[in-house]
């Protein structure tokens, strides 16, 4: 029986841990080949393995989003390698320590900027063309856990201009494509990005990444 992703390509951004890895293992799971980024090799090849493990396949790219002439070269190396690109899951997210706006250091916030918001509009470019092309292509941006609390400026600022980003792309395309945007909230979860920012929280509180997987499966395809 063909799976329902069968012979689909899907980009995946952090997928070395947390999230993304548990939104790869579950699109593999339902036949997508899935091309695993981020920077930890080691994350990215345990990712494959648990792939593998369930009789998918992946390919590996490791990739820093802060590296903006890589990321150019991220779509043409799709087209040359696959020829197509069917869906992008954008999870990897830069996390900027929470502090004072006016203690911020220069390099924070330069950090947090080039990573989360830049690198993501060099990703938009380099993917668009392909994912234009798809027949039912999908591109899904997990919003951040952002707050407009004190010390969350620099996190609540990108929350903003990547929906921004985004609203303007999904009318961009709009006549063009029948390329689907979406933007993904999820509750509390239980990763090392979690753990960073609520270190003193029960885990057993939180969501699992693979039930935020299987909810972001569901928006694809509806149950
Ligand atoms: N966990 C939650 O409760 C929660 C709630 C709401 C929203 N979210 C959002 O969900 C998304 C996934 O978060 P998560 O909780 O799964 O976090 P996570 O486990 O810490 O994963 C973050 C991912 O981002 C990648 N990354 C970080 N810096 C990068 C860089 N410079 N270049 C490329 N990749 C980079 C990391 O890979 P490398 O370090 O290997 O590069 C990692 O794979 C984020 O957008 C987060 O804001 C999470």
């Amino acid at each position: 029986m063909s799976l329902p992703l069968q012979g689909q390509i899907i980009f995946v951004t952090g997928a070395s841990r947390g999230i993304g890895r548990a939104c790869a293992i579950a699109f593999s799971q339902l036949g997508g080949h899935c091309i695993l980024s981020g920077r930890t090799q080691s994350g990215l090849i345990e990712t494959d393995d648990l792939i593998r493990a369930q009789g998918g396949q992946a390919t590996l790219l490791p990739l820093d989003l802060g590296q903006h002439d890589q990321i150019d070269n991220v779509g043409p190396s799709i087209a040359q390698r696959f020829g197509r690109l069917d869906m992008w899951i954008h999870a990897a997210f830069h996390p900027t320590p929470l502090m004072p706006l006016v203690q911020l250091p220069d390099a924070a916030w330069e950090k947090n900027i080039a990573v989360n918001l830049t690198g993501c509009w060099h990703l938009i470019r380099t993917l668009s063309p392909l994912l234009n092309q798809a027949p039912q292509g999908h591109a899904i941006f997990l919003q951040n856990m952002a707050s407009t609390e004190a010390f969350w400026g620099p996190i609540a600022a990108i929350q903003a201009a990547l929906q921004n980003l985004i609203e303007c792309w999904k009318k961009e395309i709009s006549h063009l494509s029948p390329l689907q945007i979406h933007s993904f909230k999820p509750v509390p979860t239980a990763t090392r990005l979690r753990s960073q920012f609520f270190p003193a929280e029960k885990k057993e509180a939180l969501a699992l990444p693979e039930t935020i997987a299987q909810q972001i499966v569901s928006l694809i395809i509806p149950s």
